[in-house]
Order: structure tokens, then C-alpha cells, then sequence
């Protein structure tokens, strides 16, 4: 008598079909896939399969243990493994792109017994995709070609103000910072937007809006650190009407209510006082609040770009910014980069300042001789593209010169230090904008293009510096 091997009959109750398929289907996954990660719902790596140790020398790390522990996007550049716990939503296919290569990865929200989210599952699928999805590839990118070019042309009739061909420059850094913010703005998470003063940080914030799924919705802003704190949390949730002294008597709406549907830019946000934190967070995770006076509760749906020059993680650490909501806004950091990282980009930008200083002055449009560029290049731009379109601009009106040489630029750069202005009788108005204007530039200078200092140094409110900065934009 041969005795079959036991293999079971198909169980009769639905549950028990599923659990097994369930389980099938993981083993498929994981004999086929490359390299498996999990991490845990604050988004540390907890473990990685056998498979996936092949990818840490490529990553930068030597040993398992330098690897496991550690939150994932310190140690998987791009990853989306936060914005999965995040939302709880599976990424099913997506190509990841970093150091160690471009990967087809599947990424899994794991979830507890009630239903929450308690970790997520990465798989790298295949590695080297360029070699076995090539023909997915290409049409891929020849579709995203002409996504971009639809993008670009649709914005320009809506009249956005920027795009992402508006960030100016071809430097590996300015690459990299755009092809992040590009995949922020077709992932729907948070984005956190950080960089020194004048690195295009709002530009961004704009292109990734105009290049996202809320293109056809509102962008709204909202400048922190320009806001007295009363006002603040009315400007934010609005209010019912006569809700305080000095309300409007028929209410107002938030500036969350008008980013309905559409994206909701919040600059300086280190400068967010802490109670109003709290409030943000709860915004953020219920995408529901109150407004002020009113009991009544607001549902919306705004995507969140947040901006700042401050380190906020420092902040964190000094206890003056909350942790939860920097991981809620950090899903999808993103650092631009300073002038002097990409100075390469120098010549590309100078162009185009110089071209829209023409147009807007309605004067003939200015080149730059190779002897202007190079003492431009040296200069170590405290205020990055600001400060170099503020440069352009005094360099244009101060000369007629058709090529601006290093001669035009002797008068207004190294003076930018604080010497004194040139005794020259000019109109005052001109006089006292140029000494303010330098007094900025200094202070922002002096303290690293933090603002809040910057305004110390300067005795004026925050407030007050954030009214010049923008008047001298
Ligand atoms: N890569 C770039 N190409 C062309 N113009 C740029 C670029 N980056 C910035 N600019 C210009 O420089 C100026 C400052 O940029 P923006 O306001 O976006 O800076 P920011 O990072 O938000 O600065 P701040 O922190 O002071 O608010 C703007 O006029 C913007 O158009
Ligand atoms: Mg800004």
C-alpha cells in the first residue's frame, strides 16, 4: 500500500481559504523577492531578511547592526516607508532611486488585530530594473516627458506662478533637489521643505503644488513668523463670527478651509508657537478643526508644504518645536541646496535674473563679462538667489554697461559687509533702502540666515524683517 504524502483538502470555510492564501502568498513574495525589510510604527528598521544584507554595503553600511535600529529614511535615501505608516496605504509597485541603485519595491502597511497600523513590509522586488523591465522603463519615461511638458503648458494658461522649470539650474544638486521635489509632489504626504534664506524654497513649494494631483486647486500661504501670535490661530482656522474683540462680525474663514482640496504652504514654520503646535498636529492627523468660537467641526482635505531656515530638529531637541509634528511634517524632507553648493549654477541663474530684470525695469537686458562671473562666483551669497538678483539689480542700475564686468560689481559686494555707503549725494529714499537692504543682508549674514536672530541683531520685530524681506524681493 503507498501512502500519499498528507496533503490536506482545500478547507471548506472561507476564512481558513484566506488565511491560507494569505500565506501563500507572502512565501511567494518573499522567495521572490530580492531583499525584505520591516519597520516599526515610529519608522525605525526592526529586521531584514537574509536576502536584503546585500544592499547595506551599496547603502554605505558595513555591519547589520549599524543599519537596524535606525529611523528608515536616515538609512534608505527616498524611501516611503513613513508616508505607508503614515497613511496606511500600500505602495504595491513604485521604482525607488538612491545610492545603491533604482529598485522595483512593494511596500506593505502592517496592521494589528483592531485594525491599526503597527509597522510596514518593504520588498525590493527586482534590483537592476533597467536591465529587466526596460521596455516598462522607457515608456515610462517618455510618458513622464509628456506629463511634464502637459503640466508645464497647463500651468502656464492657469497662470501659476512657478514651475519646476523655474528652478533655475543643472548642478548635480539642483537635479537632485528637483527630482525630490518632484516625487513629493506626486506622493500626497507632508513635504518639508528646508534651506538657508533665498534658496527658492517658496518656488519649490509653488512647482510641487502646480505638479501634484491639487494643481487645478488653491495654493494658500501663510508666512509664521509674519503673523502677530494672537492672530495666528484665526488665520489658520478662521473663526465664527464675533468669536473675539475685534472679530468680523460674519466670521472668517481659515486659511486651511481655503486650501481645501489644494495645498496649504506653511513658511517658517519653526517659528510656530507651541500652542498652536498642538492644534497644527490635530489639523494634520484628522484633517478636521475647530474654529475659533465655534464648536462646530470643519472637515478638509489640504496637503501640507512646509518651509524653514531654522534647524528644526534642533528646535526639537531645545524642546521648542514638538516632536510628533516634526515626524508629521518630515515625511518627505526635502534640503535645498545654498548658492555656494551649486555655484556651477551661477552663470544659469544670473541669466535668467538678468533677463527678468529687464523685463521688469523695461531696460535692455544685461550679459555678464567671463571677469563679472568670476568675482560673482567668489562671493560666498549669505542670501543665495535673493541676495544675487539684489546684486544684479544694483549692478544694472548703477551702470549702463551691456556686459557687466567685475568693475560693477567692485562698488556693491565687498561693501556688503557694512562699510560705509559711498558719500556720493544720491536721493535719500535710494540712500536709506540700499543702507537698509545691506543691514539685512548683513545680519543675515552674520547669523546664518536665521531670521529670528537676524531681527535681534537688527532691533526690529520678526514681523518687521519679514514686511523689508519681502518688500526687497
Ligand atoms: N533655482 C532658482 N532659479 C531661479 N530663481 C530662483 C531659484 N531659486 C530661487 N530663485 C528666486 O530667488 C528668490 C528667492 O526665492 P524664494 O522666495 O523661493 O526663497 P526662500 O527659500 O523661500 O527664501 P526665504 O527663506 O527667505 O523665504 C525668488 O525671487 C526666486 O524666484
Ligand atoms: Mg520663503
Amino acid at each position: 500500500m503507498t501512502t500519499e504524502p498528507s496533503h490536506g483538502p482545500l478547507p471548506g470555510d472561507a476564512e481558513s481559504i484566506l488565511r491560507l492564501a494569505a500565506r501563500s502568498m507572502f512565501d511567494l513574495f518573499s522567495s521572490m523577492a530580492q531583499g525584505m525589510l520591516l519597520v516599526d510604527r515610529a519608522g525605525r528598521v526592526v529586521w531584514i531578511n537574509e536576502g536584503y544584507k546585500k544592499f547595506l554595503a551599496p547603502l554605505g553600511f558595513e555591519r547589520t547592526e549599524d543599519f537596524v535600529g535606525r529611523p528608515v529614511e536616515e538609512v534608505i535615501p527616498n524611501t516611503l516607508m513613513r508616508h505607508v505608516l503614515e497613511t496606511g496605504k500600500p505602495i504595491l509597485v513604485d521604482l525607488l532611486t538612491n545610492k545603491a541603485g533604482t529598485f522595483v519595491v512593494s511596500r506593505i502597511p502592517l496592521r494589528d488585530g483592531s485594525g491599526a497600523v503597527i509597522g510596514a513590509l518593504g520588498m525590493v522586488l527586482f534590483d537592476h530594473p533597467e536591465t529587466t523591465l526596460q521596455p516598462l522603463i522607457a515608456k515610462f519615461a517618455h510618458l513622464q516627458r509628456d506629463l511634464d511638458d502637459a503640466r508645464k503648458e497647463l500651468a502656464q494658461r492657469r497662470g501659476t506662478k512657478y514651475t519646476f522649470a523655474s528652478f533655475v539650474g543643472s548642478s548635480p544638486a539642483a537635479v537632485e533637489v528637483k527630482r525630490q521635489a518632484r516625487r513629493a509632489a506626486q506622493a500626497d504626504s507632508n513635504v518639508l521643505l528646508i534651506g538657508e534664506t533665498g534658496t527658492g524654497k517658496e518656488l519649490l513649494a509653488h512647482a510641487a503644488h502646480a505638479a501634484s494631483r491639487r494643481a487645478a486647486k488653491a495654493f494658500v500661504s501663510v508666512n509664521v513668523a509674519a503673523i502677530p501670535e494672537t492672530l495666528l490661530e484665526a488665520e489658520f482656522f478662521g473663526h465664527a463670527p464675533g468669536a473675539y474683540t475685534g472679530a468680523d462680525r460674519k466670521g472668517r474663514e481659515g486659511k486651511f478651509k481655503l486650501a481645501d482640496g489644494g495645498t496649504l504652504f506653511l513658511d517658517e514654520i519653526g517659528d510656530m508657537p507651541p500652542n498652536l503646535q498642538a492644534k497644527l498636529l490635530r489639523a494634520l492627523q484628522e484633517q478636521e478643526f475647530e474654529p475659533l468660537g465655534s464648536d462646530r467641526v470643519v472637515r478638509v482635505d489640504v496637503r501640507v508644504v512646509a518651509a524653514t531656515s531654522r534647524d528644526l530638529k534642533a528646535l526639537v531637541e531645545a524642546g521648542k518645536f514638538r516632536e510628533d509634528l516634526y515626524y508629521r511634517l518630515n515625511v518627505l524632507p526635502i534640503r535645498v541646496p545654498a548658492l555656494r553648493e551649486r555655484i556651477a549654477d551661477l552663470e544659469a541663474i544670473a541669466e535668467t535674473l538678468l533677463e527678468s530684470i529687464a523685463v521688469r525695469t523695461g531696460m535692455p537686458p544685461r550679459e555678464l563679462t567671463p571677469a563679472g562671473l568670476a568675482s560673482l562666483a567668489a562671493h560666498d551669497w549669505p542670501g543665495n538667489v535673493r541676495e544675487l538678483r539684489n546684486v544684479l539689480e544694483q549692478a544694472a542700475m548703477l551702470t549702463d554697461h551691456a556686459r557687466l564686468g567685475a568693475e560693477d560689481f567692485a562698488a556693491i559686494l565687498p561693501q556688503r559687509a557694512g562699510a560705509p555707503l559711498s558719500p556720493a549725494p544720491r536721493p535719500l529714499p535710494q540712500l536709506i533702502a540700499e543702507l537698509e537692504r545691506r543691514s539685512i543682508e548683513s545680519a543675515l549674514a552674520a547669523t546664518g540666515g536665521n531670521k529670528v536672530s537676524a531681527a535681534k541683531l537688527l532691533g526690529i520685530s520678526r514681523a518687521t524683517l519679514y514686511e523689508k524681506l519681502a518688500a526687497l524681493k
